[in-house]
């Protein structure tokens, strides 16, 4: 098995490069039955998605596609919780279109509630959500459950294939646990 140490802590693989690859066609697959047809508009949340967004749309079968890239922050406000400021702002018309927002990790789901809440007020047609990872037991929004997941986690601390460790590590072909 191969590890890791970063910045003190000890990290283990838990999901080969194998084993993504297998998560990432399964979702690909899934996708590519649901959009026979359709034209969606896949929209990365950056940076942590770059990764799993370039394998799961060259996975994709017979499906024409568009794709773009947004990155956001949620930070508290005086009077409401969860404002979500756009770093890198949406490029697209999401009006009228398929919306597939992808992620590397739903957490607490706050991000894609959001997401899904904007976008439904662009006009888009339907907003579904594929992401790597999901953590079920941390989930406090019921409407950012991913319709599509790579693979299901505990609340573990995760790093590589897009997923950082202060920045650091995304480059990781595999994705590892910390070792308590
Ligand atoms: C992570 C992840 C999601 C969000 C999930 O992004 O990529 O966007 O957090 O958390 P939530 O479900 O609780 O909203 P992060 O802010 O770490 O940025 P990064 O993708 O640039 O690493």
């Amino acid at each position: 098995m191969r590890t890791i140490d970063e910045q003190g802590y000890h990290f283990e693989e838990w999901l080969t490069p194998e084993q993504i690859r297998a998560d990432v066609q399964q979702v690909a697959d899934r996708i590519s039955a649901d959009y026979k047809g359709k034209e969606p508009l896949f929209v990365v949340v950056l940076n942590g998605a770059f990764v799993f967004a370039a394998d799961l749309i060259r996975a994709l079968k017979n499906v024409r596609c568009e794709i773009t890239f947004i990155r956001v922050s949620s930070y508290w406000g005086m009077s409401s919780k969860g404002q979500l400021e756009f770093i890198v702002p949406l490029q697209q018309v999401v009006d009228q279109r398929d919306v597939v927002i992808v992620e590397d990790i739903v957490d607490t789901g706050l991000t894609i509630h959001q997401l899904k809440a904007h976008f439904r007020a662009l006009g888009a047609t339907s907003t579904r959500v594929a992401s790597m990872l999901f953590k079920p037991n941390k989930l406090e929004y019921e409407d950012s459950k991913p319709d599509y997941v790579g693979h299901e986690i505990t609340d573990e601390f995760v790093i590589g294939y897009g997923l950082d460790f202060d920045g650091f590590v995304r480059n990781l072909d595999a994705i590892y646990k910390v070792k308590e």
